[in-house]
């Protein structure tokens, strides 16, 4: 058995619109890579490394690595320490998934090294204890992304997961404001939602996202398109993203398919088809659109990712 190993996975934006806690979509704008090494003894040691790794925690039980670690040596029933080394490539605080790439890119190498025959839903239970740690709630959105690439749903209790390769044509534009970042933004955001939901906004959202489930299953960009909305969480995150909604009006006035807050926000996920609308022309409309909120922002454009990948060992 090697003793080291390393992965790779991308970030990935949750939830497009009606699919809160459920959608993900793996982007192949930015990723983590993660080394882990097999030590002797029983102690997990993180390093932090790469562009963004200021401000990510180095402890175990708050780095979304750690929890999903420790899980995976308690399947396995060896009794070893870790030393895991995060090179932190994906920005955190912008509604990427930065945790949930760093603990799917955990979960994969981990469960690599370790030779465990895992299914994906149990890989997927497993790198969503890493958002437990970070936000309080082990949704598997963003790290079922990250880990089977495509667009993902991840349903049921116990959490079942699958992908769907998306259609070629599919492109993201992802719009940021460029507003201080809130300090445990994904748990602050999860607090504006209410517990409870009136019947009639679940029928609306249970018929949106079965329009984007089959439009993906088709390859039906219009049809994902019409079904990003939400009554769950962004009635009550819009106030999070200066002049979301009028964002949202200029994407779909420029060419775009769908428009939603991409996870916890505060970016803004523009999705479209490359044959019917220029990417860049619906970028520019969403940052001019910030603009005339006295909010300055940028864009990129990417498209669907693939999965995460053992990179050696
Ligand atoms: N589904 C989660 C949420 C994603 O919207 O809170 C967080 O990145």
């Amino acid at each position: 058995m090697k003793d080291q190993a390393v992965s790779e996975a991308f970030c990935s934006t949750a939830n497009l619109g009606a699919g809160f806690d459920v959608f993900g979509l793996a982007l192949r704008k930015y990723s983590d890579k993660i080394s882990v090494r097999l030590t002797r003894g029983r102690k997990i040691r993180i390093l932090v490394q790469g562009e963004y790794s200021a401000g990510i925690s180095r402890d175990p039980s708050r780095n979304s690595a750690g929890p999903p670690a420790r899980e995976l040596l308690r399947e396995s029933r060896r009794a070893r320490g870790l030393e895991i080394v995060v090179e932190k490539n994906v920005p955190q605080g912008l509604g990427l998934g930065s945790s949930g790439s760093t603990a799917a890119a955990c979960t994969k190498c981990l469960s690599h090294l370790l030779q465990l025959e895992l299914s994906s839903d149990e890989l997927v239970r497993i790198a969503s204890l890493g958002e437990k740690a970070v936000s309080g709630t082990a949704h598997m959105d963003n790290v079922g992304a990250s880990l089977l690439g495509g667009f993902v749903i991840a349903y049921d209790e116990p959490p079942r997961i699958l992908s769907i390769r998306p259609p070629d044509s599919l492109q993201a534009v992802v719009a940021t404001p460029l507003i201080p970042i809130v300090e445990h933004k994904t748990r602050q955001a999860r607090r504006l939602v209410p517990a409870k939901l009136a019947t009639h906004k679940a029928i609306l959202n249970v018929g949106r996202a079965s329009a984007i489930a089959a439009g993906f299953a088709k390859g039906d960009i219009a049809r994902i398109g019409s079904g990003m909305m939400d009554e769950i969480a962004e009635p009550y995150r819009a106030q999070m993203v200066p002049g979301y909604h009028e964002v949202r009006e200029a994407a779909l006035a420029s060419g775009a398919a769908g428009v939603s807050i991409s996870g916890a926000g505060p970016s803004i996920i523009a999705l479209l088809d490359r044959r019917r609308a220029d990417p860049r022309s619906v970028g520019k409309a969403m940052t001019n659109a910030f603009s005339q909120n006295n909010t300055r922002s940028r864009f990129f454009v990417t498209e669907p990712a693939r999965g995460a990948r053992i990179l050696s060992g």
